[in-house]
């Protein structure tokens, strides 16, 4: 295993370097008239001039097979992943906060290493990203796994663009020879073609589709999007090689440049034991609850022993209690609604479950692979008893939406994604309502690492939101609308589901984890029973919406009532949660990437 101490101190010291490697005169300067104009949006500093480095130390990881060893063999062809970058260009409005993009070519390529294409980014966060660079070592002179373009087709220049930039970009993909494919652009400041040498193509065997992701920038139609594959999950060989996408109009796919593919086992290099648990000893977050919040996470244990009961259909006056580990919880894979679980039936017993009980509360990990197993994801589900009401804003008024919302055995995750090959952690998703965002390691909060691992460093927090434990980078408050199907941050005409998060004093520390399930591992992570219990973790909440809505709407003011009532009958099922909640292995994305 390297010493990851050393290669951050490497890392740290060649990033300082490429800093200092501003751009010097350019090569061709057509806008050299615009200049002055836009000199002053040009000197002001973004937050891409900055390097994002994680605040995070590691020691060295504990031996293993090749987690963090910096290469993969692929098949016959090995990737190293690159993070070190040289600036070609930037320009100072459009994209992302209009604050512009900047492209950059890889540097540092190690000996035998070629470029695959270059990286681009957003210009509104710090500089954090990488490329993987790869190395032919199947010995065929004819038929190797890397090949030369035979020429490169002229995408675009930038030069009659609107927006401020850097002199002119000029955007050339390559043309692969037959049976080989283009993993990415070259990217030149004049308009001369790039030498053939400069980037390598793949064999076709060793790459797979891919489609855009995230806009990083456009402008005069003219657009760069992020890639990925298309084929994403824990069985998907498909590696994402980090360059980007420029085309003409809007995202469309596929795009012209392929992903690659990981012929070999994809659990190569995925972390042991050992290596999981040192793993999550560093990046686990700490999750902070809202200072109003009544309804607090548990164990699973807590849970059962403390009266939780298992409800079978037509004997509902005769549950039972749930054993340790849920070990008489119904195994069989169906969700036929035969059982059920619920609180206990005494009033004053019930209202102890339902707050939770914090200090037993713990993560349950599931471990797998993605991403062709560059990656590792690390998914830490947290059981609360009870989801509390839902609450809404219409125009200034907020409105507790009473039984609407509110369900027992709520289960919410953030997944940690893991570098396979320089075992930093990349990005956390955050989940929330059946949907989520990943965020950048850059994008997140950190704070000092309270226990003693025997060295200084942080580790990333989580905010849950008030009564529906939705998980979010940031406080603040977010307003649901569901105009369409698709999850809409933004509440129509003022109206939406409040997420509500607040820095309150009750905190979990995710650290404190149960490993429950990681099949790449065979039989040495054996999981609980509750998690292959298939039924619902909570009863079918049975209520009128009309009588609800009636309840509520008598507080509102006449022409608010419709605006109401429309927007809550819009809501997804998901959020009216009539009926009880599944387990974590019955979510979508157990085993698929996370959406
Ligand atoms: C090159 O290798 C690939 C993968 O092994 C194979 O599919 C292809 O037929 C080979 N091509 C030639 C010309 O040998
Ligand atoms: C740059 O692109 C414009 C079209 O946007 C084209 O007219 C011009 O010829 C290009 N310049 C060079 C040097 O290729
Ligand atoms: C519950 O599972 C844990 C491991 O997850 C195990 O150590 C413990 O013995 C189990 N308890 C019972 C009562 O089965
Ligand atoms: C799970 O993934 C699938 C596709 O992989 C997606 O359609 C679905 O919306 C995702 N579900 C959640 C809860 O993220
Ligand atoms: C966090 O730790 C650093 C030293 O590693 C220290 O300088 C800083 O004051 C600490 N911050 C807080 C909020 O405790
Ligand atoms: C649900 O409530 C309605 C009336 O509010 C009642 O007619 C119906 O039987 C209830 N269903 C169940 C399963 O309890």
């Amino acid at each position: 295993m390297g010493n990851v101490g050393i290669l951050w101190v490497c890392f740290v010291l060649l990033m300082a370097i490429q800093a200092m490697e501003v751009p010097k005169a350019a090569p061709v300067d057509p806008i050299s008239d615009n200049k002055k104009i836009f000199k002053e949006k040009r000197s002001r500093l973004r937050p891409v001039d900055n390097i994002f480095k994680l605040p995070i130390t590691s020691n060295s990881w504990p031996e293993g097979n090749g987690f963090a060893s910096g290469v993969l063999d692929l098949g016959k062809l090995q990737v190293s992943q690159v993070s070190t970058f040289k600036k070609v260009w930037g320009a100072y409005e459009g994209g992302p906060d209009d604050k512009g993009a900047s492209v950059y070519e890889p540097s540092g390529i190690p000996q035998g290493y070629s470029m695959l294409g270059s990286y681009s980014q957003p210009n509104n966060k710090p500089l954090f990203g990488y490329v993987l660079v790869a190395k032919d070592v199947s010995q065929s002179t004819s038929n190797g796994t890397l090949k030369s373009p035979i020429d490169y087709t002229f995408v675009f220049n930038t030069t009659s663009f609107s927006a401020s930039q850097d002199f002119s970009l000029f955007i050339w993909l390559p043309v692969a020879p037959d049976g080989y494919k283009a993993l990415g652009h070259v990217v030149t400041t004049t308009v001369d073609k790039p030498s053939l040498d400069k980037i390598k193509c793949v064999r076709s065997d060793l790459t797979d589709q891919c489609e855009t992701s995230s806009w990083i920038w456009g402008s005069n139609n003219f657009n760069f999007y992020d890639v990925r594959p298309s084929n994403r999950g824990v069985q998907a060989p498909s590696v994402r090689v980090g360059t980007f996408i420029a085309q003409i109009g809007e995202a469309s796919n596929p795009p012209s440049i392929s992903c690659l593919k990981n012929l070999n086992s994809i659990t190569q290099i995925m972390p042991n034991l050992k290596q999981i648990e040192a793993i999550l000893q560093v990046y686990s977050p700490f999750l902070y609850l809202h200072p109003d919040e009544k309804y607090l996470p548990s164990s699973v244990n807590w849970f059962f022993s403390n009266g939780a009961l298992l409800y079978k259909k037509g004997q509902e006056s005769n549950p039972v209690p749930i054993a340790q580990n849920g070990t008489n919880l119904p195994q069989d894979p169906n969700t036929d609604g035969e059982y059920w679980i619920d609180l206990p039936v005494n009033d004053a017993n019930k209202e102890r479950v339902e707050i939770g009980n914090i200090q037993s509360g713990e993560s349950y990990v599931h471990v797998k692979p993605m991403l062709g197993g560059t990656f590792t994801d690390f998914v830490m589900w947290v059981f609360y008893p009870f989801n509390g009401p839902g609450r809404a804003k219409v125009k200034f008024i907020n409105i507790k939406l009473g039984r609407i919302g509110e369900h027992v055995g709520d289960w919410e995750h953030v997944t940690l994604r893991v570098s396979n090959l320089d075992g930093q952690l990349w990005h956390v998703y955050f989940s929330q309502h059946n949907h989520g965002s990943w965020i950048d390691s850059s994008q997140l909060e950190y704070q000092n690492d309270t226990r003693s691992v025997g060295f200084p460093t942080k580790r990333p927090i989580v905010y849950a939101t008030l009564h529906g434990h939705a998980s979010y980078p940031h406080v603040g408050l977010v307003l649901l609308g569901y105009p369409h199907a698709g999850l809409v941050l933004l509440g129509k005409d003022g109206v939406g589901a409040r997420d509500d998060t607040d820095r309150g004093g009750n905190v979990m520390d995710l650290g404190k984890f149960v490993l429950v399930s990681a099949d790449y591992l065979g039989k040495s992570v054996i999981e609980p029973p509750w998690l292959n219990f298939y039924r619902e973790w909570g009863p079918n909440i049975n209520f009128s919406l009309d009588g609800e809505l009636k309840s509520i709407e008598k507080f509102l003011p006449g022409k608010l009532k419709d605006r109401f009532e429309n927007f809550v009958r819009g809501l997804p099922k998901e959020l009216l949660e009539e009926e009880g909640p599944i387990g974590p292995k019955q979510k979508n994305n157990w085993s698929g990437d996370e959406v």
